[in-house]
């Protein structure tokens, strides 16, 4: 556990990239409002972001990267996105994107979903901070789960002070509410309003982008297709049966192929490994038999998660 947290200036970039290089959390402004920011391709940290937010379940985060080379490295751009980006970007509108196979991004991040949301903000501080980091930064609004979107310092402290490494203070945040959020799907899509008006998004694109009605795309964690195994999943199961692959919490001695989300019961290396371990025993087996998880802490969004993927 992190004891204090280091409220730090723009003059330490350079220590702030190496603590998220080590895995770390690091609060920094943006022109939206502050993120919460880890190494998007670090599992471990990255579930430390929902654990710091107690957040209940893995909804997928923004991925925050410094300019257009590093988008290309994890996402596919559909014409109209390219159109989007070449007015917008950098600044406060997110682009859902199709996400590149095999470029390092954590599970987690997408919480399974093909498509990942990035954006590059024009912040001086964000914008400094992910060209000194040059990788991709997951990063959510720095506050805890249900409350209010952080635009100082003092409001990230005030909601995250002893749970996160540090803060990068800059001052007011310009925008003051999050990103506008636009996905692609037979066309572009509005799934959240937000810091850029829609009557610019429509300027470019040359007609009036059309409103996601369907609530479950805004919350994509709640999407069927979000994340389904093709194997039968048996959730807090005691033991495997002879026909099932075991996904464990903690030690055992089945000799069924297995792999175990901590072997010291620890919930936030849980989560890192969940949709990693569920992918891979969903590829050696039709049957996985899963241990009981505690319900506390990071465990509600992981029995979530596996509610969902077994129902
Ligand atoms: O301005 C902002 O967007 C701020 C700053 C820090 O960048 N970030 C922010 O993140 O508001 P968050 O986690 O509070 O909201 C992210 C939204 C969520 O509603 C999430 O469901 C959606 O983005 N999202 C992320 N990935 C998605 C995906 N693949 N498909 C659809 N929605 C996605
Ligand atoms: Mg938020």
């Amino acid at each position: 556990m992190i004891s204090s947290t280091q409220r730090l200036g723009p003059k330490d970039i350079p220590a702030a990239a190496a603590m998220l290089r080590d895995g770390q959390l690091v609060a920094f402004p943006t022109e939206t409002v502050y993120g919460l920011g880890a190494d998007a391709r670090n599992s471990t940290a990255v579930a430390g972001i929902f654990a710091a937010k107690s957040r209940p379940q893995f909804n997928p985060l923004i991925v925050h990267v410094a300019d257009l080379e590093a988008v290309e490295k994890i996402a596919e751009i559909p014409s109209e996105a390219r159109a989007l980006a070449a007015a917008f970007w950098p600044g406060p509108l997110t682009l859902v994107l199709p996400i590149r196979s095999g470029c390092g991004l954590s599970e987690l991040v997408t919480a399974g979903l093909d498509t990942v949301a990035v954006r590059i903000p024009s912040n001086p501080i964000a914008q400094a901070l992910l060209k000194e980091f040059g990788g991709p930064v997951a990063a959510p609004s720095a506050n805890p789960s249900g409350k209010i979107s952080p635009t100082t310092a003092g409001h990230v402290l005030d909601g995250l002070s002893g749970k996160i490494a540090a803060v990068i203070d800059g001052g007011h945040c310009d925008v003051g509410v999050e990103s506008t959020i636009v996905g692609f799907n037979n066309g572009p899509v509005l799934l959240r309003s937000g810091g850029l008006p829609v009557e610019l998004l429509n300027a470019v694109l040359r007609k009036e982008i059309r409103r996601n009605t369907d609530d479950s795309i805004t919350a994509p964690g709640q999407l069927k297709s979000h994340y389904a195994p093709k194997a039968m999943l048996r959730l807090n199961a005691v033991a495997p049966e002879s026909n099932e692959a075991w996904l464990g919490f903690g030690p055992h001695n089945f000799t069924a192929p297995s792999l175990n989300l901590s072997q010291t019961r620890d919930l936030t290396e849980a989560a890192a490994n969940l949709f990693a371990h569920l992918h891979a025993l969903d590829k050696i087996s039709a049957r996985i038999a899963v241990a009981p998880i505690p319900t506390t802490g990071l465990g509600l969004a992981i029995n979530d998660r596996l509610a969902r993927a077994a129902s």
